[in-house]
């Protein structure tokens, strides 16, 4: 259940935010089955209600970034992955991704308007935040659609780049580089609740029947850890999975104490 306040003995919730677990999954499988699966699939939502056929995802090895990949790989969405190391590069691959570009080497911009040419991508959602990384993506973005121009115009081109900010895994200021990227551009917040509203109970139904139905597939979650409440306010504990690294996941399990 979704309902917030959940680490009590009893709770009161509308039937309506309750799903029952599928047969044969455990309380520990249902404890991720909410918050980054729907939103995986709320990024792909977004991408196609907005009129996009390809998405890029940065930070892309993340637990929310691998499922994107098995979402995109399913729906036939070309989707490119920025990461920071050639693990992740390695994971991602290791689960069928086609286009993961290392920001860490040499030519990555080169790399990464070309990964837009190939695939179309005007859309990116961002989970760090802090940094330039964003702005990066739009000016990739502006200098394939600048490419194809027939003709110069100092205002840039006409293609329309959304940036969607959705996490702050860097809690330094957002740097937006407003020169190689033109007029025709919007960077905007993106959080699970209000994207739920926006698309309306219908919609949220048919996302959570499909978790549900890919529990254990696309949207299986690998704990590191298992921890009790008391555990999670250990400084060494904190300062673990406080480093949010790729793979390291920690399941708080409260009947631990
Ligand atoms: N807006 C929403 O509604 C919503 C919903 C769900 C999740 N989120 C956010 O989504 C993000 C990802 O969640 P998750 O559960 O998938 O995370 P996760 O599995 O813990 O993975 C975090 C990833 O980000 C990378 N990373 C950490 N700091 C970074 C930095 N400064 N620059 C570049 N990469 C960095 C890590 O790579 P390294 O191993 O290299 O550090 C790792 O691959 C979190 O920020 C979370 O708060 C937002």
């Amino acid at each position: 259940m979704v309902a917030g306040a959940m680490y009590a003995d009893y709770r009161k919730v509308k039937a309506r935010d309750v799903t029952p677990l599928p047969e044969g999954a455990s309380a520990a499988q249902g404890a991720s089955m909410f918050v980054n699966p729907l939103t995986a699939l709320g990024f792909v939502e977004t991408a196609r209600l907005e009129g996009h056929n390809a998405i890029i995802h940065i930070a892309g090895a993340s637990n929310l970034g691998q499922m994107v990949q098995k979402i995109c790989l399913i729906d036939g969405i070309p989707l490119v992955n920025i990461v920071r190391s050639q693990a992740q590069v390695d994971l991602l691959r290791s689960i069928g991704a086609r286009n993961v570009l290392n920001s860490e080497e040499e030519h990555f911009h080169e790399r990464l308007v070309s990964a837009v040419e190939e695939t179309g991508a005007i859309i990116a959602f961002d989970p760090i935040g802090g940094g330039s990384m964003g702005s990066d993506v739009l000016h990739a973005m502006e200098e394939a659609a600048v490419r194809r121009m027939p003709t110069y115009s100092r205002y840039g081109s006409d293609t329309f780049k959304q940036l969607y900010i959705y996490g702050t895994l860097d809690f330094g200021p957002t740097i937006l580089n407003r020169r190689p990227i033109g007029y025709q551009w919007s960077v905007s917040g993106w959080l699970l609740t209000p994207f739920l509203k926006r698309v309306g109970p219908e919609v949220e139904q048919r996302l959570r029947k499909r978790v549900i139905k890919e529990l254990t597939t696309t949207f299986a979650s690998k704990y590191t850890r298992v921890i009790g409440l008391a555990e999670a306010l250990q400084p060494d504990v904190l300062r673990a999975y406080e480093r949010k690294a790729t793979g390291e996941k920690f399941l708080i399990d409260p009947t631990r104490g």
